[in-house]
C-alpha cells in the first residue's frame, strides 16, 4: 500500500475508529496487553464484557500479579486456551517484579508467554514505537490490497506500508477495516476508503484473497 492509500486509511480511521474499552487516551500498557492477549482467537464482541469485568477486578498489572492463580483462571473461563491464562499470570508477575512494562518490542518479547505479535502490538499501540503488529486481519487486508494469495507473504508485504511514527494507529486502522469492511466473507467494498487502490477488487474477486488454506 503506498503512502496515499495509507493516509486515506488513517483519515478514515480518525472518523470511524471503534470505541473499545482498551482504547483510552493516553493508552494504558496493562489494558493494551490484556486486550491483545484476550483477542487472540476470541472476538471483540466476546472479549469486551469480559475485559471490563477483568479490569474492574484487577485494575493494574500489580493487582493481577498479586491475585491467587485460581481466581484469575476462574475469571478466564470461557475465553479459551488455559495456557493463555497461565502465560498471562506468568507475564503479570514478571512485569510487576520489574516495576512495570518494558517500553520496547525487544524487551517486551523477553517476558514469559509474550509472543511476537503481542510484543509488537503493545510497543506500537501503548508506547508509540514503530513496531509492526501483523495479525490475521492485517494479513487478509494486505492480501487483498496487494492481490497476494499467500497470507504470510501478504503480511510481510504490508510491513513497508506502516507510516513512520504512526504504527500503532495504523495497526488499529487495519484491524478495524478488517473487522467492519474488509471482512472474511462479503467485504463491503463500496464503504472502503482504499477500494480504488485494491488489487483484489480490481480483479473482481476480493473474497478470493487470501487463498484458502490447503488442508
Ligand atoms: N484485535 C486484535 N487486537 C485488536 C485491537 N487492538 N483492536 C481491535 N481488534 C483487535
Amino acid at each position: 500500500m503506498d503512502a496515499t492509500a495509507a493516509n486515506l486509511l488513517l483519515d478514515h480511521h480518525r472518523d470511524h475508529a471503534r470505541d473499545l474499552p482498551w482504547r483510552m487516551t493516553p493508552r494504558d500498557p496493562y489494558r493494551t496487553w490484556l486486550s491483545e492477549v484476550m483477542l487472540q482467537q476470541t472476538t471483540v464482541a466476546t472479549v469486551t464484557p469480559r475485559f471490563l469485568r477483568f479490569v474492574e477486578r484487577w485494575p493494574t498489572v500489580e493487582a493481577l500479579a498479586a491475585a491467587p492463580d485460581e481466581e484469575v483462571l476462574g475469571e478466564w473461563a470461557g475465553l479459551g486456551y488455559y495456557a493463555r491464562a497461565r502465560n498471562l499470570i506468568a507475564c503479570a508477575c514478571a512485569v510487576a517484579a520489574r516495576g512495570g512494562f518494558p517500553r520496547t518490542e525487544g524487551a517486551l518479547r523477553k517476558l514469559p508467554g509474550l509472543g511476537a505479535y503481542t510484543a509488537a502490538a503493545v510497543a506500537a499501540i501503548a508506547f508509540g514505537e514503530d513496531a509492526v503488529a501483523i495479525d490475521t486481519n492485517v494479513e487478509r487486508v494486505a492480501a487483498r490490497v496487494f492481490g497476494i494469495g499467500d497470507r504470510k507473504a501478504a503480511g510481510e508485504a504490508a510491513r513497508g506500508s506502516f507510516p513512520a511514527g504512526r504504527h500503532g494507529e495504523f495497526a488499529e486502522a487495519l484491524m478495524d477495516l478488517g473487522a467492519s469492511i474488509c471482512r472474511p466473507k462479503a467485504p463491503n467494498c463500496p464503504a472502503c476508503p482504499i477500494a480504488a487502490q485494491c488489487k483484489a477488487r480490481a480483479l473482481g474477486s476480493p473474497e478470493a484473497f487470501p487463498a484458502p488454506k490447503v488442508k
